[in-house]
């Protein structure tokens, strides 16, 4: 998928670094190269094997258990991957899309704009309990037939996962779906599973930077030195400074966590080794 399919325009809401869903009047739409967003597409697929494969059953899944013109709450945007897959799969599909980082959100808002009023973005720190009431203007009342995620929750330790799960449980409208594509790990129990997806996406990183893909640190230098953005920068490396990465979990721990969480149908609906997409139907 190429960023300017899903461009629409860079002129409303965003969120703000104070938590606010802004309607964009307060804070002017930057204009940022959509090659930006295919650059990070190149970074994250060198690091997630069948990274859009992933997508794509994410996608038909999605459409499959709540239809064509969902409103949807990505966790964890990011710079609106995710998100613009979404607005271009589906027409009448509305997303709202919500992050921690202010620069990623900046990006987000700078490529996809409000996605001709489709697509709002809204600052919020999942590790926070209560974040999905800063989803209320947003939400207008409305209820998310799904809660939607793309290599990210991991960040969380499992303690604030559970907690994500059943917040995102509670915000669903009845029978609105939770999917979540992430790398998880083989653990102890399976080594040579281990050894053999650890082989992989070394040899998938190997094909990915010699066809030219940026790593994860080109990708931020280029972010980092666009126009108007040094306080932007500043606050993501304030608001990340605490935040070591967690030990790896692996799938059965998150199957576990939606059931707890009170999702009734739950499973993994497609794998490639130690990544996959998880489902839990409320
Ligand atoms: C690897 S990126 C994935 C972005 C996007 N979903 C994708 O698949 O391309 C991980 C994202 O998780 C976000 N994140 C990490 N911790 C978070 C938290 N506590 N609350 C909200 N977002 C968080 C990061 O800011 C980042 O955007």
């Amino acid at each position: 998928m190429s960023a300017q399919s899903a461009r629409a325009g860079a002129s409303s809401p965003t969120g703000t670094p104070d938590g606010r869903t802004s309607t964009g009047t307060d804070t002017p739409a930057a204009t940022i190269d959509p090659a930006i967003l295919d650059r990070w597409d190149a970074q994250q697929a060198a690091y997630i094997a069948g990274r859009e494969a992933r997508f794509d059953a994410l996608l038909d899944v999605l459409g499959l258990t709540v239809g064509e013109e969902p409103l949807v709450v990505d966790l964890a945007c990011g710079p609106g991957s995710l998100s613009a897959r979404m607005l271009d799969r589906f027409p009448g599909a509305r997303v709202i899309g919500v992050d921690l980082d202010p620069l990623l959100l900046h990006v987000a808002h700078g490529v996809l704009g409000d996605a001709g009023g489709r697509l709002t973005l809204v600052d919020v720190d999942l590790a926070v309990p209560g974040w999905s009431a800063r989803l209320a203007d947003a939400l207008n009342g409305a209820r998310p037939h799904a809660v939607v995620s793309s290599t990210a929750l991991h960040w969380l330790r499992a303690d604030e996962l559970l907690r994500v799960y059943r917040e995102a449980h509670d915000l669903l409208a009845d029978g609105g779906v939770l999917l979540n594509a992430d790398h998880f790990r083989f653990d102890d129990r399976h080594p040579e599973l281990r050894r053999i997806a650890e082989a992989h996406d070394e040899a998938t990183q190997r094909a990915a930077f010699a066809a030219g893909a940026p790593t994860w640190d080109a990708w931020w230098d280029e972010v980092r030195v666009l126009p108007g953005v040094d306080a932007l920068a500043q606050e993501r490396e304030r608001r990340f400074a605490d935040r070591p990465p967690n030990p790896p979990t692996a799938v059965d721990l998150h199957l576990a966590a939606l059931a707890q969480a009170g999702f009734t149908t739950v499973g993994s609906v497609w794998q490639l080794l130690d990544d996959h997409v998880v489902l839990g139907r409320r």
